[in-house]
């Protein structure tokens, strides 16, 4: 696969991380644009890898194009790029926050295979939940990008008009899950830890309810059962929590998340 990443910054930056350490598919080229490259320089070692200022050479010598400028860069970037795109060759990624598929096909040929991304930013550490949707064309490639994203975290597979639920869920959700192990923190170190041991407790518990329900499949309140014997102290801490709001604060949080989401 040969691929071009336009706008090197921090998460073009994890992606070209991700695909060069991947085992699942074969990086020939990659190539990596910024405007300025000297942040990049240490790259240039790698074999398979180019560094350049010039997005429409990168596109040239590529099949996949992962673009990831900031929203307000998009436009200068396809205007750049639309001559040497060809849609029998091409598949477009986009990770620009906000920006529909039907604006990046207004830029570029007909029938160019166009797929959103919409990543975290654990995609550093290659646990990122991507959702991903595409144009006709695009689904048709949508392995490419499951195949590319799977190697940095999980994928699904939605419909573009539910990006922005995607986006509170699951980008800004990187905010909300922190919060919810700090507050842990906090409760742990009033029984008695010390701060860095209070966040271990806090994020490996973290980590290993999520790994529960990823391996067994199961239902969180499957879970919960198992956890709480009648009349103990776990489902004495967990009703309290709910008579403070713990599931109505949380969604509340989601839902006005989303409705500023839809102004922006
Ligand atoms: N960070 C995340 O976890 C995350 C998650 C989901 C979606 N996103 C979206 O992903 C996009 C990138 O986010 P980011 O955090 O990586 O932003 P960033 O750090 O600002 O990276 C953008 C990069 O684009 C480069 N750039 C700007 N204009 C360019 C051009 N004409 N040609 C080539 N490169 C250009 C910039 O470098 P130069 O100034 O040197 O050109 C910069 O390094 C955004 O749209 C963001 O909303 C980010």
């Amino acid at each position: 696969m040969k691929i071009a990443i336009i706008g090197v910054g921090n998460l073009g930056y994890s992606i070209a991380i991700g695909v060069l350490s991947q085992k699942d598919f074969k990086v020939k080229n990659l190539y990596l644009t910024k405007r300025d490259i000297s942040s990049l320089s240490s790259w240039e070692k790698l074999p398979n890898v180019k560094i350049s200022t010039e997005n429409k050479k990168a596109v040239r010598y590529s099949d996949v194009v992962i673009i990831a400028v900031q929203p307000n860069q998009l436009q200068t970037v396809l205007n750049e790029i639309k001559d040497v795109v060809h849609p029998k060759k091409h598949t477009i990624i986009s990770v620009v926050t906000g920006r529909k598929i039907e604006e990046i096909e207004g830029f570029l040929p007909a029938g160019t295979a166009i797929i959103r991304a919409m990543p975290n930013t654990a995609i550093s550490v290659g646990k990122s939940m991507t959702c991903l949707s595409a144009n006709q064309k695009g689904t048709e490639n949508i392995e490419l990008a499951k195949t590319i994203f799977n190697s940095l975290g999980k994928t699904l597979c939605i419909e573009e008009k539910l990006m922005q639920s995607a986006t509170v869920i699951c980008a800004s959700g990187i905010a909300f899950w922190m919060r919810l192990i700090r507050a842990t923190s906090q409760g742990a170190i009033q029984l008695g830890f010390d701060a860095k041991e209070a966040q271990e407790l806090a994020m490996h518990t973290c980590l290993g309810a999520a790994s529960l329900l990823i391996q067994s499949g199961n239902h969180p309140e499957q879970e919960i059962d198992k956890v709480t014997t009648p009349s103990g102290c776990t489902i004495e801490g967990l009703n309290e929590m709910e008579h403070q709001g713990l599931s109505s604060s949380l969604i509340k949080g989601l839902i006005t998340s989303f409705e500023k989401i839809n102004q922006i």
